[in-house]
């Protein structure tokens, strides 16, 4: 890391507009150097703009026309008999419950996603058919294998079902890998980990690859190309991260079969919620000094709930501060803008809601 290393945010003249932004100032120039190079990109939003639309808010959606609806955590999925139709709403999910809405998360992650399915579609084909709306993906309805797979490049984490918490609780052999004495927090490993979860209603538990193909959760040769696939799938992730200036850390894939029993990705792939990522331009500093690194994650909101409340029993829970909410979509926000190299826009005009019935109206029965 040089000298030369920052972010630089200037403030643009109000000339260029984006065509769908309403009330917002003039546009952001963001420049982040180092190590050799310059990843620059546009951005219109900072705390204030997000502040002052800190209640354009995607909850919950209800459009029987689009088909018997299932809600998920984050997503309502209307099933279509051979489509699904993925609505990503801005709720925020931890603790297995919805702590808050954060401006913008449903269309930031959709964007996201949209981005990896294009950069990885030479790789494995995947379920996206269209994109409608910025909050909504239609896709290829498969039939879900019942495993998610987790790629990791670093030991790190704070959960118990985090490498970092096992291997201080003293656990070095996981089945398909082992890990070496003396690791430290946040360090990169050797090379990456699968870390399977089988998928359950209840909670995710860990399963060794010999154990899936074992016990016939999924057979020998379909997972052997899970395997083949998930490993390439984050090669091209952190590839193609490390050109913006990130580092993917780890993530979550799953996969389905089609209608011709062919292996898809499907669900979202490389969005902060199913991944971590981390600045690159200051690990390596942060990391030999004993910090954390730069994060985009939601554990700071997490944080917040647990010194609030007891986010695991109480039946009401306080409600986020809204500086926090505003960070994290301010966060959402650069790491889309950072990634994509293209600045994120919202219509204020129309609520979100509205704005999806009008755009999924061929979707409609
Ligand atoms: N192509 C697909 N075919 C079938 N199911 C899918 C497909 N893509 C995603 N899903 C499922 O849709 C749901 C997406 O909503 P989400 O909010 O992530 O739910 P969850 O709470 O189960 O994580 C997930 O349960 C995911 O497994
Ligand atoms: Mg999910």
């Amino acid at each position: 890391m040089g000298k030369s290393d920052f972010l630089e945010e200037v403030r643009l003249p109000n000339i260029e507009e984006a065509p769908c932004v309403t009330h917002v100032g003039p546009p952001v120039m963001r420049r982040l150097f180092y190590s050799g190079f310059d990843v620059q990109w546009r951005g219109y939003m900072d705390r204030e703009v997000i502040a002052a639309h800190a209640d354009y808010v995607l909850k919950e959606t209800n459009f029987p026309e689009l088909g018997a609806r299932r809600q998920g955590k984050v997503r309502d999925v209307y099933d279509q008999g051979d489509r699904l139709v993925l609505v990503a709403t801005d709720r925020y999910s931890a603790f297995d419950r919805n702590l808050a809405l954060i401006p913008f998360k449903g269309q930031l992650l959709t964007a996201i996603a949209r981005f990896w399915f294009e950069k990885t579609r030479d790789i494995i084909q995947n379920h996206l058919l269209a994109n409608p709306d910025q909050n909504v993906i239609v896709a290829k309805k498969c039939t879900v294998l019942p495993v998610e797979v987790v790629p990791r490049a670093y030991i790190t984490g704070v959960t118990g079902t985090s490498l970092w918490t096992k291997y201080q609780q003293g656990a070095r052999d996981f089945g398909n890998f082992t890990l070496p004495e003396g690791l430290k927090k946040n360090q990169k490993l050797d090379r990456t980990v699968l870390t399977p979860t089988t998928k359950s209603d209840v909670h995710d538990e860990q399963i060794t690859p010999r154990h899936i193909v074992e016990r016939g959760i999924i057979a020998k040769d379909i997972w052997e190309e899970i395997e083949k696939v998930s490993l390439a799938l984050f090669a091209r992730g952190q590839e193609v991260a490390a050109s913006r200036g990130l580092i993917l850390v780890d993530t979550k894939y799953e996969f389905g079969l089609d209608a011709e029993k062919k292996l898809t990705l499907i669900d979202e792939v490389h969005t902060p919620d199913s991944s971590r990522y981390w600045q690159m331009g200051s690990y390596e500093e942060r990391f030999a000094n004993g910090e954390e690194p730069e994060y985009f994650d939601k554990e700071f909101l997490r944080l917040w709930f647990k010194a609030h409340c007891d986010p695991y029993k109480d039946k009401v829970i306080p409600e986020a501060p809204l500086e926090k909410r505003v960070e994290l979509a301010y966060r959402y926000v650069q790491i889309c803008e950072q990634l994509t190299g293209t600045a994120f826009a919202a219509d204020f005009t129309t609520p979100i809601a509205e704005r999806i019935r009008k755009n999924l109206a061929q979707f409609m029965r």
